[in-house]
């Protein structure tokens, strides 16, 4: 299943050195990468916490000019998306599955001059942001449950990538696929098979020992 992006790698900033992000999104920055994607957690949606809108509002101080690939993982997550906006996100996911207005949100978070993406969790099925294709950047298949870095890859999640690449090529859409939890180079590459173009990487990004090398594979995927 092709796609019409270029493999993209997004190395997350939940597997960087907590005590010192600047240098952790530095070092993705360094290896001429773009995107750095970064986790927001709530501890309602999911049982973790991690950064903040000031977060990112320090790390553009500190002169990080990367892509802000901002993975809201909250229970109400209209409340959020002007602050994260403001602060440097360039694009905000949602997760699908909590209750409020989901085409407003992200309609409001193109309003906020960024790009929009819908999440879904591994128990969720496709059909439910088939309604919202033609109003996304960006649809996010979970390849984890989200919450904590370090999980293995769920293969069974490689359906709903080729059902989303399928509906994105009937319906020439554009929206990246992107996919999150568990992406290594060989889960990866099953992934980009199935239509993937986008792929975050935590803990096999930070303790890749040759980042270099691993960042010139994504890019031939
Ligand atoms: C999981 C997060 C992921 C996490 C992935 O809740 O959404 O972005 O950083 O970590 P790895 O790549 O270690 O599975
Ligand atoms: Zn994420």
């Amino acid at each position: 299943m092709s796609s019409p992006h270029v493999p993209l790698l997004a190395p997350s900033l939940l597997a960087g050195d907590h005590a010192h992000l600047a240098a952790s999104a530095r070092s993705v920055a360094d290896l001429g990468l773009t995107w750095l994607h970064c986790d927001i957690m709530d501890g309602h949606f999911v049982p973790n916490l991690t950064f903040g809108p000031e977060t990112f509002a320090a790390l553009r101080r500190a002169g990080i000019n990367l892509f802000f690939d901002t993975h809201l993982m909250l229970a109400e997550p209209q409340r959020y998306v002007e602050a994260f906006a403001k602060t440097g996100s360039n694009l905000i996911s949602i997760h699908i599955e909590p209750a409020y207005d989901h085409a407003a949100t992200l309609a409001h978070i193109r309003a906020l001059g960024c790009q929009n993406g819908l999440v879904l969790n591994p128990g969720t099925p496709v059909a439910a942001v088939e309604p919202f294709l033609d109003q996304v950047d960006l649809i996010l298949v979970m390849t984890v449950q989200p919450g904590f870095g370090g999980q293995p890859f769920r293969r069974d999640m490689l359906p709903k990538l080729t059902q989303l690449a399928t509906w994105r090529r009937e319906r020439s859409l554009n929206f990246r696929l992107e996919v999150d939890g568990g992406i290594d180079l060989a889960t990866a590459a099953a992934c980009r098979a199935a239509g993937a173009d986008t792929f975050v990487a935590g803990t096999s990004f930070f303790k890749a020992p040759d980042k270099a090398a691993f960042a010139a594979a994504f890019s031939v995927l």
